[in-house]
């Protein structure tokens, strides 16, 4: 039997986590947050001190082992999702925006995101997918038979972003995150491996004027004809 997949694919702080994990609760879907993923690399390679050396071949040979021996778990409770690296609890940790950036220099290297390939790939299993990230539909599941596109604009991920960031007992700036976002987005579309684009085929939503529930409603929509 086919597994349906569902891919969110688009910029961060557009809503998409909250989105992709209320879908999969919705459709009784596994959930896989790739970005997580990047993230948990990207902590690990600071951890062992790698992450400046990813230009160094034999430095990016080791990255690579790391990649794909990454020791990982997700333990999803009512709470919401624990996530261990190596035995610890780094659910906090990995949202922070310096991990963050640790991500997005990761994401950049074409070695890196084929050595989590087939790990994000063996998340498809029945009764079905919901695959929260960049390129859900364009590199990882093309075969998708739903993909959606979500976007907004900066400002109002950033907004965002700062309330979350402030719910967490940070104490952060509007201007600084918007500054971060801008950049981030600048280097997630202009790499040459999997750029953050649409899907040929992707149904496009923008929630900078819309609330969650109203996206959500979309996406069922828009999901349960597809
Ligand atoms: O969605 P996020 O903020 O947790 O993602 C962290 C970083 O990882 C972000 O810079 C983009 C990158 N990423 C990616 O390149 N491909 C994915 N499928 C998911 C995330």
């Amino acid at each position: 039997m086919t597994i349906h997949i569902i891919t969110i694919d688009g910029p961060s702080g557009s809503g998409k986590g909250t989105l992709a994990a209320r879908l999969a609760e919705h459709y009784a879907y596994r959930l896989l947050d790739s970005g997580a993923l990047y993230r948990l690399l990207g902590l690990s390679l600071f951890q062992h001190n790698l992450l400046d050396n990813l230009t160094d071949e034999a430095a990016l040979k080791q990255c690579v082992t790391i990649a794909l021996n990454l020791d990982i778990e997700f333990k999803s409770n009512s709470q919401g999702t624990q996530v261990f690296l190596d035995g610890q609890d780094v659910s906090q940790q990995i949202r922070t925006e310096q991990v963050g950036e640790y991500a997005s220099k990761v994401a950049a290297i074409p070695e890196l995101r084929q050595a989590l390939f087939e790990r994000q790939r063996a998340f498809a299993q029945q009764p079905g997918l919901v695959a929260d990230g960049r390129d859900m539909a364009t590199s990882i599941f093309p075969e998708a038979q739903s993909k959606i596109y979500l976007t907004a604009s900066a400002e109002s991920r950033a907004e965002r972003r700062v309330k979350q960031l402030q719910a967490m007992g940070h104490d952060v700036k509007i201007s600084g995150i918007l500054a971060n976002i801008e950049a981030r987005d600048k280097r997630d579309m202009e790499r040459s491996v999997a750029p953050l684009k649409p899907a040929v085929d992707a149904y496009m939503i923008d929630s900078s004027d819309l609330s969650i529930d109203d996206v959500f409603e979309l996406m069922i929509r828009y999901i349960d004809r597809s």
